[in-house]
């Protein structure tokens, strides 16, 4: 066997990409029971980016992973590795990952997609990060891509008001020896979470009949209050944690981004872990939750504005089905 050295791993570039069809609170209020008064009141929703027809998860994805690794610097041959976090992908198989390495040309790269919703994008970076770390990758694509509205159900007020579409993207390279990137991850699944957020058909359990389309079985399902508070209650705990074990003040977090699902839970995991509306990221008025795609577009929003720089301490944390959640610690290294 080979001996392999230890290396660490950082994000060097980040991308997203949107559609540009924007669907309003004012716009559901004519197709669903709805207004726009209780949506942002009870979300923080006031507008969220539709496909249209016929454009896949990879569309975006490919676009958000160009802007990523422009901003790194890297060209398509150097990629190692694609990981694809999605619940939305093109087609089962082949993977999105598959589709889009050949729509960027990375002729040097192996993937795969994962599937974790919206804790994926964390548990992507994660395995980016362990493959970089064990010295067998150098460059790794991480691409958070959704077509959310390709299985919401656009007559259910209870979800159609709540997902849009779009993509995120970072690039995570082998940083240079002494230098800190990616510090530390937790991540837990609780298998009893699946019965409260599901989409019951077009796995093997229940595969795609004219019976199961009949019934809505291929769109979301939702049991949202009970969702609401294992999420306040999970992404609190594993962002606590993270920085307590890492003795990481809560003020000297430059940056939190915790997956966007309802501005609610934000503001309660917020208030919960002790930090200040300056150090939150938030897109979900503008963007609605995107799935994979909320942490990396917010990212990437942020490192876009001027708002960071390379040192400072992010915190990413996520809840979604499964149920599935984490938290990430890590130090800004994008030099751009
Ligand atoms: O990203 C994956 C993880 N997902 C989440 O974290 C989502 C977690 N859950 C939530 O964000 C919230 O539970 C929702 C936004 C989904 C719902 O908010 P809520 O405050 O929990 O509302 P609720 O489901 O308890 O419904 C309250 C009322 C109900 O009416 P009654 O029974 O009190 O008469 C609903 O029928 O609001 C009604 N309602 C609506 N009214 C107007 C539900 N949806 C709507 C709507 N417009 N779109």
């Amino acid at each position: 066997m080979t001996a392999r050295t230890l290396h660490t791993a950082g994000i060097t570039g980040t991308g997203m990409s949107f559609p540009e069809k924007v669907l309003t609170n004012a716009d559901l209020e004519k197709m669903v029971e709805t207004n726009d008064e209780w949506i942002v009141e009870r979300t923080g929703i006031k507008e969220r980016r539709l496909c249209e027809p016929g454009v896949p998860a990879s569309h975006h994805g490919t676009l958000a992973a160009r802007e990523a690794m422009a901003m790194a610097g890297v060209e398509p041959e150097e990629i190692d590795l694609i990981v694809v976090p999605t619940v939305t992908p093109d087609m089962l198989f082949p993977s999105t990952a598959c589709i889009i390495q050949k729509a960027l040309g990375c002729t040097n790269a192996w993937g795969y997609d994962l599937s974790a919703a919206c804790s994926a994008f964390l548990f992507a970076l994660q395995t980016a990060r362990a493959q970089i770390e064990s010295g067998a990758v150098r460059k790794v694509l991480v691409i958070g891509t959704e077509v959310m509205s390709s299985i919401m159900d656009m007559t259910d007020r209870n979800t159609c008001i709540l997902f849009g579409d779009g993509a995120g993207a970072v690039v995570v390279e082998r940083l240079p020896e002494g230098q800190q990137g990616i510090v530390d991850h937790l991540h837990h699944v609780d298998g009893g979470g699946a019965e409260f957020l599901y989409m019951p058909a077009g796995g093997s359990l229940h595969p795609a009949t004219a019976e199961t389309v009949a019934q809505g079985m291929h769109y979301i399902h939702q049991e949202g209050r009970e969702v609401y508070k294992r999420a306040v209650k999970g992404m609190t705990e594993v962002t606590i944690d993270i920085i307590e074990r890492n003795e990481v003040p809560a003020e000297d977090v430059k940056l939190f981004v915790p997956h966007q699902a309802n501005l609610r839970i934000i503001e309660a995991v917020q208030r919960r872990v002790g930090l200040v509306d300056e150090q939150v990221a938030v897109n979900i008025d503008r963007f609605g939750n995107t799935t994979s795609a909320t942490i990396p577009s917010a990212l990437h929003m942020h490192q876009t504005a001027g708002d960071l720089k390379p040192g400072d301490w992010i915190v990413l944390a996520a809840f979604g089905a499964g149920f599935t959640w984490g938290s990430t610690l890590l130090r800004w290294s994008v030099d751009a």
